[in-house]
Order: C-alpha cells, then structure tokens, then sequence
C-alpha cells in the first residue's frame, strides 16, 4: 500500500525541520506549513514549504485535500514559558485554538493520525522529581496549560471518531544533526545547552547558573537532556506505530536520567578544553528542581532506541552548530 503525504505543521522550526529531514530520508512525502514566525525557511530540507498559519481553516483543507493528506505531525507553537506567563491568551490562542481548528480540519478531511509535541511542562512540580505517563497534570504556566489543553481535545477526538494519535511530552531538547545543517536558531535563547554553547564560542559572556541551593547532588538543577536527532526519530516510531494500527497513546520523551547544571558546564569545558565564565545566581522564578522522565512506555510499546544518549555527544554538536552559526553570521 502506498504512504500518504504528511503534513509537517511547524517544520521550519528546530524540532520540526530534524523530523522532516529524517522523513526524507525514509522517502516519505511531506508537505510543511509554517508561518516563518521563528521558523526559517533554509531549514526544511525535504519537501513542499507552505507558507501559511495553522489556524487558517481554508489554508489547512486545502492542503489536506490537494495533497492527499493522511498523517499530521503537529509543532506548530509559541514555547517560550516566561512569555506565557505574561501573555497567556498569546499562547491559549497559537496553541489552543489554533490547535482546534487545524483538529477540525483533521476530523472533515479523513486524516488518520496525528502526533502532537507535547512537553514535560505539563506535569508541573515533581514530587520525587521522575515522571510517568501516568503522574498527575498540573502545569505551573500557561505554556503547560495550553499544551494540555490540546492533549484532551485530541484524546476526546480519537475517542468520538477514527482518528488515532500520539502525545509525545519532550523533556529537555538539545544539539543538532550531527551534520550541523539544521540546528537551534533562536535568538536570545534561554535554554541551558544553547545559552552554555553561546558563551564557549564567545557570543556571550557569562552564563549565570540559576540556583545552587537545590536539593540535588550539587546544588543546582537536574534535567533530562534529550538530543533532537533521538527526539526526531521517536516521531517516525510513533508514526509507524500508528499506521500498524496502534492505539492512541501518549508518551514521555527522555532518556530518564538527569545532569545538574554543573555537570552540564562541565561536559561544555570537557569539549571545549577550557573553562568558560560562570557566575553563580539565585533561582530563577519557577524552575523545579528536578525534571526526569520515566521512559520505558516508549522503549517498551514503540521500541525507540536512542542513539545519542550521552551529555558529551549532545554538547559537542551544540557546540558544533554554534561555531557553525558563528561562520555564517
Ligand atoms: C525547557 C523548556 C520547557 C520544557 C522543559 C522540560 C523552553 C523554553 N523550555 O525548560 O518548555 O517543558 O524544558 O524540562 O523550551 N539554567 C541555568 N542558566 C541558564 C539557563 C538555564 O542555570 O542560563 C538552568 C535552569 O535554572 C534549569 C536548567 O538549567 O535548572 C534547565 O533550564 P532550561 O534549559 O531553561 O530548560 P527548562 O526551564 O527546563
């Protein structure tokens, strides 16, 4: 039987352009919608770009009907949790809604499955610190909630209709092919691996290490760094899942185990054979002290083996890609 086209919504972005150049590899059909907000265009390597928002219901049709549209692969998001915070409806609306009308066009247009990014930030403050699929939902921000929010509409849409999907929750995304074409491109980034890459290549000049006050080993934050080469590929398990006729499903993207900050600063130093610049700080406003997934439900039901599970592998193509922006800029 032939594969139908899959549309790739937020394809352009850093997650989404690593999964459509993994599709491309498999020879599969893709058709990305973006709306260049954060996206770039040089990133999609494989497939049609169109040019266009998610929430746009004649736009998204027609796509779904000239193309032949069987699969959804849904990225399209704002995904910055402090700005959410400030501007929620920003978010409830490019998230939510938006979220909503691209679902109704899956319901009107026959789409058979639809894999959704979702993120750890649903679950909010870990007791113990690991999460299952299983623990409870409690975002602490309007990121989280408008994350969720979308989870429930599409769990009660595969139950009311033929529609299967998964849920993929992503711990802490970081690094970039391993042939640097595609790579994390937002500016003032926030995020520890970039922001620590910034500052070894001389782009910044310090990173500030929020909090040395933790329960943890070391003091500092403890995160599951997953790289987006092994995040890319647990979409490909999930749509081949789907297509075999799996269930609807939602699961945690980690490698579930965690580094400190510090350790982190330390494989950065390791790769790069120096010390950068750290100054100590104190906590930033929300952060939970300790964030790991329990992924065995991914291993065990989509049978996802991850390729990059090591800190050194995942800062040296961080490190790579920022040297490589460097050049370019
Ligand atoms: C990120 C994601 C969030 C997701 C979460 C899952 C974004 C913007 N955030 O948030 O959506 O739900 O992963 O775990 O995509 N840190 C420093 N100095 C810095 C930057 C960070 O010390 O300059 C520390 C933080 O205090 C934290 C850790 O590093 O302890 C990770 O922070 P960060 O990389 O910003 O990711 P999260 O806040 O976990």
């Amino acid at each position: 039987m032939t594969k139908g086209t899959i549309l790739v919504t937020g394809g352009a972005g850093y997650i989404g352009s690593h999964v459509v150049r993994q599709l491309g590899e498999l020879g599969e059909r893709v058709v990305v919608l973006d709306n260049l907000g954060t996206g770039k265009r040089e990133a999609v390597l494989h497939g049609e770009l169109i040019e266009g928002n998610v929430g746009d219901q004649e736009l998204v049709s027609n796509i779904m009907q000239s193309h032949n549209i069987e699969s959804v692969i849904h990225f399209a998001a704002h995904t910055i949790v402090p700005e959410s915070v400030t501007n929620p409806l920003k978010y409830y609306g490019n998230n939510t809604a938006n979220t909503r009308n691209l679902l109704e066009c899956c319901q009107n247009n026959g789409i058979k499955h639809v894999i959704f990014s979702s993120t750890a930030a649903v679950y909010g403050v870990l007791e113990g610190g690991v999460a299952r699929e299983d623990t409870p939902t409690k975002p602490i921000n309007p990121y989280g909630t408008s994350k969720l929010m979308s989870e429930w509409m599409l769990r009660d849409l595969s139950a009311a209709t033929d529609l299967s999907h998964v849920v993929l929750r992503y711990f802490n995304v970081a690094g970039c092919d391993p042939e640097c074409r595609i790579g994390q491109n937002t500016p003032n980034a926030t995020l520890l691996i970039k922001v620590a890459a910034e500052v070894a290549v001389g782009k910044r000049e310090a990173l500030y290490i929020f909090g040395t006050d933790y329960d943890t080993s070391d003091g500092t934050g403890v995160r599951d760094f997953i790289h987006v080469e092994d995040l890319a590929s647990a979409h490909i398990k999930a749509l081949d899942y789907l297509r075999a006729g799996g269930q609807s499903n939602t699961f945690n993207c980690g490698y579930g185990h965690g580094y400190s900050v510090r350790e982190v600063v330390n494989a950065v130093e390791k790769e790069l054979g120096k010390p950068i610049n750290v100054i100590e700080e104190a906590r930033r406003a929300g952060d939970p002290p300790c964030l790991i997934s329990n992924c065995g439900a991914i291993k065990e039901t989509l049978k996802w083996e991850p390729q990059y599970d090591d800190i050194n592998k995942i800062v040296k193509t961080s490190l790579d890609w920022e040297r490589k922006l460097l050049e370019k800029n």
